[in-house]
């Protein structure tokens, strides 16, 4: 049975955690393979008492499934205290968390990179990325010079202290001298990291082991992207981007999953754009409309809590995330957000000092100082989160998805006309 790779086609907070909760039922293993507490996904279930809503961060969003094996795979950092935060937190809810496992090879963020991710920010000043702060860039900034700190490492306190002191040998001059902040000990270090040891050792496994013997015995794995394709490390708007792969290619290198394993390759797209944090956005508005989506969408970060900047859709984003992610099918989301508009501006080109660009510009510069090239579709008035049919939607309303599935390079196959798992129009089976 195949792998199915779901990522975010823009700049994150496509709804990944809600097309995920939507296959669940469908999958046996949720696997997050990339990022770490940055990523923030609301989830809204429908219960007998009414919708229930779950924010997640760390942990995969399968885990809000009965019967999935939920996944952490070595491509992710771990805060060993969001971790646990976050389970308790799930455990007083009812949810079943005994099935999770964690990668042994995953990298751990040690309390000083979160301090760094802090300092390096405030220092930066007005070139910052505008980053989450919880140390995701730090920790795998450790990880390419090998001097990070691994799940494993866990288990060995005589190689967990010498790789803390290795580590801190390099971080105290940084943030002593040029950080002008307190050095940091050794023994607080190890103290804390070995405090999460008894909890964290029945959840460790070998992951590309287990999801291989998975694979082979029939089973369907979800490889569940954070963050998304302009934020990814090498694809994304560089250097204000995430420091991980977020694109198809980190599904693989984040799991040990091989590429032939993957069937699918499923791109969140929301019908409008936001981004949170620092960098270039072309269709970005700063007026009435940006503020209607803002509102309109709640458009305010999952995890810190920010206003996210919107925009209008942009399809020569798409028809890149198509490209660089093998993308197989979209789910567009937040359709219903689009209702009341009386056009709809859609960016189907650039425009950089007078030259066309169809394609993303080769250099940031460009992409920068790209305007976009409007084309302006007939919006919908009526409200739409009752569809569940492609026909249940207005004329507009599916003129304006059939114009976004041309210019975007790969078929939609799923629409969200609202937050909860059943709002959703389906267009095709998507497992
Ligand atoms: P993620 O990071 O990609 O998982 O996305 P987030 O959870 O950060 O942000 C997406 C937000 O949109 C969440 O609050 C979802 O509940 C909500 N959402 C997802 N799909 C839809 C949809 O089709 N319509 C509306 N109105 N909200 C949606
Ligand atoms: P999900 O998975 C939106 C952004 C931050 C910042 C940049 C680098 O919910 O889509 P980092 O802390 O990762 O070093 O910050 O990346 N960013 C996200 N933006 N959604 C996310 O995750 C994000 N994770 C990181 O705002 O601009
Ligand atoms: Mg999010």
């Amino acid at each position: 049975m195949p792998a199915i790779v779901l990522i975010g086609a823009q700049w994150g907070d496509e709804g990944k955690g809600k097309a995920t909760d939507l296959l669940g039922e469908h999958v046996d293993y949720v696997v997050k393979f990339n990022g770490g507490n940055n990523a923030g996904h609301t989830v809204v279930i429908p219960t007998a008492s009414g919708p229930e809503k779950y924010a997640l961060h760390l942990l995969p969003s399968g885990i809000l499934t009965p019967g999935v094996t939920p996944v952490i795979g070595n491509g992710v950092v771990i805060d060993p205290e969001v971790l646990f935060h976050e389970l308790d937190g799930l455990v007083e809810r009812g949810v079943d968390i005994s099935r999770l496992v964690v990668s042994a090879n995953a990298h751990l963020i040690a309390p000083y990179n979160r301090t760094i991710d802090k300092v390096v920010e405030r220092f930066l000043g007005s070139r910052k990325i505008g980053t989450t702060g919880r140390g995701i860039g730090p920790t795998y900034a450790d990880k390419m010079n090998r001097i990070g700190i691994r799940v494993q490492d866990l288990f060995d306190e005589h190689i967990l202290r010498q790789k803390v002191e290795g580590a801190l040998d390099q971080k105290n001059h940084l943030l002593v001298k040029v950080y002008n902040r307190r050095a940091i000990g050794v023994d607080e270090v190890v103290d804390e990291l070995l405090s999460y040891v008894e909890r964290i050792r029945p959840l460790v496994a070998d992951t590309s082991l287990l999801l291989n013997d998975a694979l082979d015995a029939g089973n369907t794995v979800l490889l569940e992207g954070g963050q998304a394709t302009l934020l990814d490390v090498d694809h994304g708007t560089y250097p204000f981007v995430t420091s991980s792969s977020a694109t198809s290619g980190g599904a693989c290198t984040g799991s040990g999953i091989p590429p032939n394993r993957v069937e699918r390759v499923i791109a969140i797209a929301k019908a409008y754009v936001t981004r949170v944090g620092e960098g270039p956005f072309p269709t970005e508005l700063d007026d009435a409309d940006g503020e209607r989506l803002r509102v309109n969408g709640h458009e305010f970060g999952t995890t810190t809590g920010r206003p996210r900047r919107c925009g209008w859709y942009d399809a020569v984003i798409s028809r890149y995330a198509a490209r660089v992610n093998g993308v197989t099918d979209f789910v567009l989301t937040k359709l219903d957000v689009l209702t009341g508009f009386e056009q709809i501006p859609v960016c189907v080109a650039y425009e950089v000092d007078g030259k066309r660009f169809d394609e993303m510009p080769m250099s940031q510069s460009d992409f920068h100082h790209a305007t976009p090239v409007l084309e302006y579709l007939p919006g919908w008035s009526e409200d739409i989160s009752g569809a569940r049919t492609f026909d249940d939607l207005p004329a507009n309303a599916r003129a304006y998805v059939m114009a976004l599935e041309e210019m975007s390079g790969a078929q939609i196959s799923a629409i969200g006309v609202g937050p909860g798992r059943d709002e959703i129009v389906q267009l095709r089976s998507l497992v």
